[in-house]
């Protein structure tokens, strides 16, 4: 494993992400609310490049205090990227799926440091 410098700070935009592949390994790091996360570029459903997807708003059922429906709604604090071969969902700041906690993609270690970005690479 080799700690590398990948990004500056200022390249991303929020929300936004970017897709890296060193020697062969491939990797997204997302910038949401200021905050960046890391996952590889690995669907857990088939091996897709889940991080090449799009950045989508969670979607929430919206419930009044009487516990009648509003519909839905996109939330405000919350992104996920969908896998773009059939559309499976991860949260951005956790890698799980909405509704399946337990499927969930694989994290990699991330340092921000004086405006750099910096990730662990496996087998590098
Ligand atoms: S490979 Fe990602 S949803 Fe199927």
């Amino acid at each position: 494993m080799a700690e590398i410098k990948v990004a500056r700070v200022e390249s991303f935009a929020d929300p936004g992400k970017q897709v890296f592949e060193i020697d062969g390994f491939e990797f997204g790091v997302f910038h949401v609310g200021g905050e960046f996360f890391a996952w590889e570029n690995r669907c857990p459903h088939l091996d897709g490049p889940a991080c090449q997807g799009k950045l989508i708003a969670r979607t929430d059922e919206a419930v009044n205090e009487d516990r009648t429906g509003r519909g839905r709604e996109f939330s405000k604090t919350h992104m996920n990227v969908a896998c773009p071969w059939h559309g499976f969902e991860f949260d951005i700041r956790t890698g799980r799926h909405p509704a399946k906690s337990e499927v969930r993609l694989r994290g990699v270690k991330l340092r921000v440091e004086n405006g750099d970005v910096y990730a662990t690479i496996r087998g590098a």
